[in-house]
């Protein structure tokens, strides 16, 4: 099994991005061998992925859903993590709480 890691991003104003190349740099100052790209086309032959993208009208975007569909058996079997960027999650009241999680049901 490969030792790379992926971080994995979907973008559309670059955001999430940046935080999966921060994720990348942290990864790597533990030691860690990692890869940035984004989701589409979908990257493969990781031994772990972090992967993440933005949220936009409570969703997250069609590739990063393509992406968790098409690799859901690699990301169950391996260690794997998922982030997501939205103003709803800078802020940690109840409201904007389910606002953000409402996304991950998406
Ligand atoms: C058209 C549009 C819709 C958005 N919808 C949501 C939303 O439903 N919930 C939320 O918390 N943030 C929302 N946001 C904020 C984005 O998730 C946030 O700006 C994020 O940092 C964008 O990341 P990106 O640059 O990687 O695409 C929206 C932003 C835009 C421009």
């Amino acid at each position: 099994m490969s030792s790379r890691i992926l971080a994995g991003y979907q973008t559309s104003e670059g955001q999430t991005a940046k935080i999966a190349e921060c994720i990348a740099d942290t990864l790597r100052d533990r030691g860690h061998d990692v890869d940035v790209h984004d989701v589409e086309p979908a990257p493969s032959g990781y031994g772990a992925m972090v992967v993440g993208d933005s949220i936009h009208a409570v969703k997250h975007c069609r590739p990063m859903i393509r992406y968790i569909s098409e690799k859901v058996g690699a990301l169950n079997a391996k260690p794997s993590a998922l982030f997501q960027v939205c103003l709803a999650s800078a802020n940690p009241d109840d409201e904007h709480t389910v606002s953000a999680h409402a996304a991950t049901s998406t």
